[in-house]
């Protein structure tokens, strides 16, 4: 048997795994790879001798127990298959591959679920497999193909043991954002990849068993939010005032630099100046169809939240605007018999409205990051992890899809108080949303006048309007409650926990 020469290896040659193993390469790691598929192997070794200069770092083997005999110990596997499991019981792919590997590998072997796992499912497989003497790791895995390739966000999470064997390779190949502005080193480069000595990796020890893998989903709840605040924006920019793509590109080019610098206002601004390839009188996005798709991690979020009961409605509203956006024919059908307000109402100036949209852009997102955060400030407490907001959102800060310069200001707030229990209760914060309150207000006020639909607009003002309300109208429900049910209800003058309940007339 040849002696193991891979520091690393990989199964899962899908369009991620390629990019994290091209990625591994670049930065002086030997990678030793597998797929179950053995062509797509065998294409993917060929493509990387072709084109890319790191090709003599990557292994290709047909047989797992060759690929497995291949990597250095402790070997660190990482897993890139699809992964389909929700429930903590659920069986895929994950668990069938790690099966296979169990009788191959030794103690102290590390296996590292690079995939879009449920986080229920990693706290159930770092149990069973650890009972079995594997250690087995979820990380979280955010930017997309060009962040796998060049520098992904990535959010570890399992036995800090684990992580330190894993910790150099993870933090080589994670993105980096400059020790002293923040912001992310961006370079497509493959023969001169961004190494640590030029900036802060954004990666580092989440927690146990399934915090990393929990606070990707999250990550990717914001994502969903993020992008459909900024369809609102559009939207109302498109129906209210009638500008077209790539005048919006301008306005979104403009705020991308102001406190909304982000990937994604820099893409939208991109997408909206972009043509029909097949009719170039024509812009790209008014020939897309307006129906949206989800792999499933918005909906894993908010069914998260309402498991523990925090609102995080403006996460939910965005995955439920998704699924309107489906129902297509449906709505097309709607269109031709529901009638919206009769008469247009004013906007005044469109510069003034415009920028009213970006404060009321800014604040909804503000406090969309809000319920993110308290999501997994209740979670920690569920699971039993210790989780650092501040350091989770500077991992945010580069190589992921939510990388925004805003993300500075979090871990400010943390690092100010890392026990603040609400974003919105950081002077930054609070500052930036009673400035934009107003032009929030209007912006919700005009669209609602005209019958056009800001879901997460509006999801999110009032959001801060029931968190900043002392009384709201619940102790009208627990009246209710206790009418119809005699769930009893507590009182204004006596202890909380005093529980009450009135004889209501018998119903006749
Ligand atoms: P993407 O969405 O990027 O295409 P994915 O569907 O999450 O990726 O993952 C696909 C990868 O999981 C492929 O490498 C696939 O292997 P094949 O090329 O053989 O299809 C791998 N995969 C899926 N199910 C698997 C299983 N039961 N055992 C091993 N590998 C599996």
């Amino acid at each position: 048997m040849p002696e193991p020469t891979s520091d690393i290896g990989l199964i899962g040659l899908a369009v991620m795994g390629q990019n994290l193993v091209l990625n591994m390469a670049d930065h002086g790691f030997d990678v030793a790879v597998y797929n179950r598929t053995t062509s797509v192997m065998e294409d993917f070794i060929k493509e990387v001798e072709a084109e890319q200069p790191s090709a003599s770092r990557v292994h290709g083997h047909a047989e797992l127990a060759d690929f497995v005999a291949s990597i250095k110990c402790p070997r660190k596997i990482v897993l890139m298959v699809q992964s389909t499991a929700v429930a903590s019981t659920d069986r895929d792919a994950v668990d069938k591959v790690t099966d296979q590997l169990e009788p191959l590998l030794q103690e102290g072997d590390l296996i590292i679920d690079g995939g879009n796992s449920n986080w229920n499912a990693t706290i159930r497989r770092e149990k069973e497999y650890a009972a079995k003497g594997i250690r087995f790791f979820g990380s979280g895995v955010s930017g997309g193909e060009l962040g796998a390739r060049f520098g992904p966000s990535l959010m570890p999470g399992g036995d800090p043991e684990a992580w330190e064997s894993l910790k150099p390779i993870w933090e080589a190949i994670a993105a980096k954002v400059d020790r002293e502005t923040g912001k992310p080193i961006e370079r497509f480069d493959p023969s001169n990849p961004v190494t640590l000595e030029e900036g802060e990796p954004c990666t580092g020890y989440i927690g146990a068993n399934g915090a990393g893998h929990y606070v990707k989903m999250v990550h990717n709840g914001i994502e969903y939010i993020d992008m459909q605040l900024i369809c609102e924006a559009y939207f109302l920019m498109k129906q209210l005032i009638g500008m077209q793509p790539d005048e919006m590109s301008q306005v979104f080019a403009r705020w991308n630099e102001g406190d909304l610098d982000s990937f994604l206002i820099e893409i939208t601004t991109d997408i909206l100046q972009q043509r029909d390839p097949t009719d170039p009188s024509r812009f790209f996005v008014d020939v897309v169809l307006d129906t949206a798709g989800q792999k499933g991690t918005g909906k894993w979020t908010s069914i998260s939240a309402l498991d523990m009961g925090i609102p995080a409605n403006a996460m939910a509203e965005a995955v439920f605007a998704r699924c309107l956006s489906a129902i297509k024919d449906e709505r097309v059908a709607a269109s031709e018999v529901l009638r919206g307000p009769a008469e247009a109402v004013d906007f005044g100036d469109q510069g003034e409205f415009i920028e009213n949209i970006r404060e009321a852009l800014y604040c909804s997102k503000i406090c969309a990051y809000a319920q993110g955060f308290q999501l997994m400030r209740e979670a920690q407490n569920e699971f039993d992890w210790d989780l650092d907001f501040g350091q989770i959102a500077a991992m945010f800060r580069g190589g992921c899809i939510i990388r925004a310069r805003f993300l500075q200001k979090i871990t400010d707030a943390y690092a100010e108080d890392p026990k603040l229990a609400n974003l919105l209760l950081n002077d930054y914060f609070n500052e930036a949303v009673n400035k934009g309150q107003a032009a929030w207000r209007k912006v919700v006020s005009l669209a609602v006048l005209n019958g056009v639909a800001v879901p997460a607009f509006a999801s999110a003002l009032a959001y801060f309007d029931s968190y900043r309300t002392a009384t709201l109208p619940q102790n009208l429900l627990q009246a209710q409650r206790d009418y119809f049910g005699a769930h009893t209800y507590e009182r204004v003058d006596r202890p909380r926990g005093e529980k009450f309940h009135v004889d209501w007339p018998e119903e006749n």
